[in-house]
């Protein structure tokens, strides 16, 4: 199995970026301090599919957002880690192909995607590179 490193030093607060791991995209977001209250604003029991941000991240970083960039209903690419591009209604992440709007925690929260933005096994190992897988 093949691993990805990312370095992460350059994305700033509020920013995300794209990786591959294994031929499909990678979003790596650095929360903002209002994007981490708002996830956790949320009683995750109430959510389709019930997930805490703690959860979704390591412990200490909770604001690094490590998720794949592929949409759990068929399998596009969201929109939301690119540069200006539409975060949908939750201001997380929107697919465009049939209008699913994931949340700050990258958590489906409107439109047809029965789960979640899928976390991929990763590690920091350094302050500064992600590994993925
Ligand atoms: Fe994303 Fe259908 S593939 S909403």
């Amino acid at each position: 199995a093949s691993t990805t490193e990312v370095d992460i030093s350059s994305v700033q607060t509020g920013q995300a970026i794209k990786a591959i791991f294994r031929k499909q995209p990678v979003f790596i977001r650095n929360l903002t301090q209002r994007e981490i209250d708002a996830a956790n604003a949320v009683d995750a029991a109430s959510l389709r599919d019930p997930q805490t941000l703690e959860e979704r991240t390591k412990e200490g970083k909770t604001n690094w957002l490590i998720t794949m960039g592929v949409c759990t209903h068929l399998g596009c690419v969201p929109l939301g880690a690119g540069e200006g591009e539409p975060r949908g209604e939750f201001g997380g992440y929107f697919c465009p192909c049939h209008g699913s709007h994931y949340d700050t925690a990258a958590r489906i929260r409107k439109g047809p995607a029965p789960l979640n933005l899928q976390v991929p096994d990763y590690e920091f190992t350094s302050d500064t590179v992600v590994t993925i897988g």
